[in-house]
């Protein structure tokens, strides 16, 4: 079976109530699985109105189920709330918050036993990349940071280049598609339906750039940032997906 397409739209820390209007003008596309991870304050409303047209998901869940965590939100808590995903280990997060590729793996293992699909990020520096380490990053966060128990039913992967991300700059399509290869290719090799696990883009990904993006090999979809908050920029994302 082909891995779902998935457009997802990460908001990170932007977006009140009213926001959620953006969610009536968005289309749907055929084949093609749409997702919003509001800040964790919206995805209960967001749930209710996007009414099984959309799918919503937590930007970052703790590792444990429950328990002494001032400010953090289990997984379950997210689920509890309508969400069917959660994004984990985003460069944003491993920065920020110094999470590091066994915190990630906790997270994600902690979104399964809750029942949730975990978007696992990957990617590279700038620094990185100029110095020929890219597949190597990738490779090792992949190994370090994905649990034993992902599945293509519990897992998508993203790879979000850290310097591609809110800078409006994105690698070549040859170098995405050399990544998402050897991500396919890793992901293969550990686990019996690695074929079957979503992979996506993220990174200045906008309607003038989504369907070169679409079209490389083992792209299955984009996690978008700044593009997500207005329908009038996610929408033609979504249809170029289709
Ligand atoms: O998670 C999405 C992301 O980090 C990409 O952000 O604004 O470059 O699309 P943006």
């Amino acid at each position: 079976m082909a891995p779902p397409k998935l457009a997802a739209g990460n908001w990170k820390m932007n977006g009140t109530l009213q926001s959620l209007a953006e969610l009536d003008a968005l289309p749907t596309a055929p084949g093609v699985e749409v997702l919003i991870c509001p800040p964790a304050l919206l995805v209960q409303p967001m749930a209710g109105r996007a009414a099984g047209r959309i799918m919503v998901g937590g930007q970052d869940c703790h590792a444990a189920a429950s328990g002494a965590h001032t400010g953090d939100i289990a997984a379950a808590q997210l689920k509890d709330a309508g969400a069917s995903h959660v994004i984990v280990g985003h460069s944003e997060r491993r920065s920020d918050h110094g999470e590091t590729d066994a915190a990630v793996m906790a997270k994600a293992a902690a979104a399964h036993q809750a029942g949730l699909v975990a978007i696992i990020c990957v990617g590279e520096t700038e620094a990185q990349r100029d110095s020929g380490e890219t597949l190597s990053v990738i490779a090792g966060q992949l190994a370090a940071s994905v649990p034993d128990c992902a599945t293509a039913a519990n897992t998508v992967i993203a790879y979000e280049p850290v310097w591609a991300i809110g800078t409006g700059r994105t690698p070549s399509a040859a170098q995405i598609a050399e990544v998402h290869d050897a991500m396919r290719q890793a992901l293969c090799a550990r686990f019996a339906d690695g074929a079957e696990i979503s992979l996506l883009y993220g990174g200045s990904v906008k309607p003038a750039n989504a369907a070169e993006i679409f079209a490389i090999p083992h792209v299955n979809g984009a996690l978008v940032g700044g593009a997500s908050l207005k329908a009038a920029d996610f929408g033609p994302i979504i249809s170029a997906l289709s």
